[in-house]
């Protein structure tokens, strides 16, 4: 049995989904611990090219039950838009469930985000304007609604009023209409007739799954460096991507973990405000972003494009305790003469960091150190092995993994399920 998470070691879109859809092969539970539709996990396997935003990357496998765990926050109606689209291309769903303790998100919640957004002028976070925030706010203002609130009516009527109180008190404020609560109960009312049958307890799921020794993926959303603690706050997502939450957000105790796997672009990319200390604003960015076809998957926005960044993923990895990386998207780099890894932060003051990130706004005045690395100038599309791999991409990797200061598991050279390969 292995219990083993997978998470973003970088700023989003390292790539979680193609990994997780390759290991959930030999899957039998994957859950995903936290986060909402603001995802986009893509995942590209004989049902075609799938942007997931909900579903566990794990769907495309009838063997595996998927699990959307306690720590998201689900926004009924694009789960159902979700459950449309992956039908319709053939996926079995009958092996998809819904922890009755995950949070619901509500129609208000998306117009509260694009308020809030709106309200901060230029200071914008660059939310992908799902809700996200806005519902994990009410969960900790402990006025959100549960999915489990749906197979209790009259419960979720008395909740629902409750929290249009303050809702509506909130969407006066920021110049937004108010709810019709009748309106939303009836919505509220479909998504109990239409996803009822799929809400779980998932805790005697789970210790029935540890005691036959199950593989147990949980799948994380976005990355570290968008972490509500541990991340560039405040632009940041609002849970907590990291391993340490894995747990938790999943339903299983925190020695149950025995893998952590972080996975990591073989460049720097982020969608969103905040800083990114190796943005490059050249050609060589333009082409990580033409080569790497670098758009966001939710929200289709073009994604900023960088070196890779050595000191994000000592701390990504040292924070995750990480026990393996995945490396995504050599590929990309197939076309570049020289690369270049940042190796350290000069701070205006002359000293050079390495082994953490500094704070939001000392992390604006960074200057990268870099050292450069030789480019392959050759495909790796077609390499199967790590012998296969060109003599510089193995020196690129071995850099990355001696920075991480962990071994590397798994390495992909192309976006469909078998362009990747076992080290
Ligand atoms: P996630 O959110 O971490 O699952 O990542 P996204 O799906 O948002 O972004 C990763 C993008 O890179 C997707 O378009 C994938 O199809 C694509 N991709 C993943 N791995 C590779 C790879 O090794 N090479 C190339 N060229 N594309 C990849
Ligand atoms: P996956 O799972 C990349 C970013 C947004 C913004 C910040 C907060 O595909 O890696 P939110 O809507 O969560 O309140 O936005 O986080 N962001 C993502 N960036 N990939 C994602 O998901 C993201 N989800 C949110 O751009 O900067
Ligand atoms: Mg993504």
């Amino acid at each position: 049995m292995t219990v083993t998470a997978i998470v973003g070691a970088q700023w989003g879109d390292e790539g979680k989904g193609r990994i997780i859809d390759y290991l959930a092969q030999q899957a039998d539970v994957v859950i995903r611990f936290q986060g909402g539709d603001n995802a986009g996990h893509t995942v590209i396997n004989a049902f075609g090219k799938h942007a997931l935003h909900l579903i566990p990357s794990g769907i495309f496998n009838p063997a595996t039950q998927n699990i959307i765990g306690a720590g998201c926050v689900v926004n009924p109606q694009s789960l159902l838009a979700e459950m449309a689209g992956l039908a319709a291309a053939g996926v079995n769903l009958d092996n998809l469930w819904i922890s009755a303790r995950a949070q619901m998100l509500l129609p208000y919640h998306r117009t509260l985000d694009e308020l809030e957004e709106k309200a901060r002028g230029k200071d914008t976070i660059g939310t992908t304007k799902r809700g996200i925030g806005p519902a994990y706010a009410d969960k900790s203002a402990r006025s959100g609604l549960r999915i489990g609130d749906l197979l209790h009516p009259e419960w979720l009527e008395a909740r629902l009023d409750n929290a249009l109180r303050t809702v509506n008190r909130k969407l006066e404020l920021l110049g937004g209409e108010p709810v019709d609560g009748q309106a939303l109960a009836a919505l509220v009312h479909e998504f109990r007739q239409k996803l009822g049958g799929r809400i779980v307890d998932t805790v005697p799921m789970l210790r029935r799954a540890l005691e036959i020794d199950a593989d147990i993926l949980l799948e994380g959303q976005l990355g570290v460096m968008r972490d509500l603690d541990w991340g560039i706050y405040p632009y940041v997502t609002s849970s907590n991507p990291t391993a340490s939450y894995a747990a938790s957000g999943a339903g299983l105790p925190a020695r149950a973990i025995d893998h952590v796997i972080g996975v990591v672009k073989a460049y720097s990319t982020a969608v969103g405000d905040g800083p990114l200390p190796t943005e490059l604003f050249d050609a060589d960015g333009q082409k990580l972003r033409d080569i790497g076809q670098e758009f966001g998957a939710t929200t289709g926005r073009p994604r900023r494009c960088g070196w890779f960044d050595g000191v994000a993923i000592g701390y990504a990895a040292w924070l995750n305790g990480m026990t393996g990386l995945a490396i995504t998207k050599l590929d990309v780099l197939d076309h570049f003469e020289t690369l270049k890894i940042c190796t350290g932060y000069r701070l205006p003051s002359g000293e050079i960091i390495t082994d953490s990130m500094p704070d939001t706004p000392r992390l604006y005045e960074v200057t990268p150190v870099y050292e450069a690395w030789e480019g392959w100038l050759t495909s790796t599309e077609h390499c199967r092995s790590w012998d296969d791999l060109p003599r510089p991409a193995r020196a690129y990797i071995h850099r990355l993994s001696e920075l991480a200061g962990i071994k590397v598991d798994y390495v992909s050279v192309g976006p469909e399920r078998e362009q990747m390969f076992a080290v």
